[in-house]
């Protein structure tokens, strides 16, 4: 079946990570209204099958819930699996599940920073190999990471999440260059904070982010979604202040931009 054919035949679907709240839940409602079908990925089952139902009685669409720790090494073979067994193809990867712990590197739990390393980086490479292969083989397909402002600077105290999301960032830029070849698109979505759980866990509800001026996620994933259907590499969402940050760390020498960043997460 040609790439053509199967489009006129059946509704393409994209697999969301984090897709029972936040940016990832905003995510979906958009895939859905514009007639993909999902597969709905978090470790809230009961969260997800409600979203489930709700979407499949608002769009003539299939979802499909798979609730997953992807934080366990092995989650990312296990959901491909399990998607393979239910012979659904993916159109669309969206990365998007992260978390962030936000502290004193020498003081954080151990536990966490492996959870955190295999959610944020482990999982997202080993997803993106296992579902980038049929992709190529069908000559089209598109995936969308979700990094953050927080990939383009080194941040004291968040230290580990801000290099997990550099490397996403760093990793979709490389991977939208090679795969264009293939027919597929690759988009990195780089917000600012915004106003989902994450500043509320981690410590990040000790840090000064939860008083700037938060995004709200139904804009944030608005533009994601945009960026990646218009086949943009890098996008960040928000006004001249998300610009400015995006563009900063750029031209100031490492250090300073550490300070920088410091200044900006740190509560006076
Ligand atoms: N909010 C911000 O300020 C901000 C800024 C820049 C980038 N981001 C990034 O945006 C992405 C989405 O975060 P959000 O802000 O929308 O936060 P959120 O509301 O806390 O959503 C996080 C999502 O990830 C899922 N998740 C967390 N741990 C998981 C695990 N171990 N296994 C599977 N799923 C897991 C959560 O579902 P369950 O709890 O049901 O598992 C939830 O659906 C993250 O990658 C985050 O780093 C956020």
């Amino acid at each position: 079946m040609t790439a053509t054919q199967r489009t006129a035949e059946h509704n393409r679907t994209a697999l969301i990570t984090g897709a029972s709240w936040g940016i990832g839940h905003e995510l979906t409602k958009l895939f859905t209204s514009d007639g993909y079908d999902v597969v709905l990925v978090a470790r809230s089952q009961d969260r997800l099958e409600q979203i489930c139902a709700e979407l499949e009685d608002a769009h003539n669409i299939t979802a499909t819930v798979i609730a997953k720790d992807l934080s366990v090494p092995g989650a990312a073979e296990e959901l491909y699996e399990a998607v393979s067994a239910e012979d659904i193809h993916v159109d669309t990867l969206v990365n998007n599940a992260g978390f962030a712990i936000y502290g004193r590197f020498s003081e954080t739990d151990l536990e966490r920073v492996r959870e955190l390393v295999q959610l944020n980086l482990v999982t997202v490479t080993e997803l993106t190999r296992l579902f980038v292969r049929p992709m190529c083989e069908r000559g089209e397909g598109q995936i969308l990471n979700v990094s953050s402002l927080a990939g383009m600077y080194p941040i004291p105290k968040a230290a580990i999440y801000a290099a997990t999301k550099s490397y996403v960032l760093s990793f979709s830029v490389a991977l939208a260059n090679e795969l264009a070849e293939d027919g597929i698109t690759v988009s990195v979505l780089c917000p600012g904070e915004t106003d989902t759980s994450v500043l509320k866990r981690g410590g990040l509800q000790h840090s000064a982010l939860p008083e700037k001026d938060l995004l709200d996620p139904e804009t944030v994933a608005k533009t994601g979604y945009n960026g990646l259907q218009q086949g943009q590499t890098v996008v960040v969402p928000g006004g001249i202040k998300e610009k400015l940050r995006h563009h900063l760390p750029r031209i100031l020498p490492k250090t300073r931009v550490a300070a920088t960043a410091k200044d900006y997460w740190e509560k006076e």
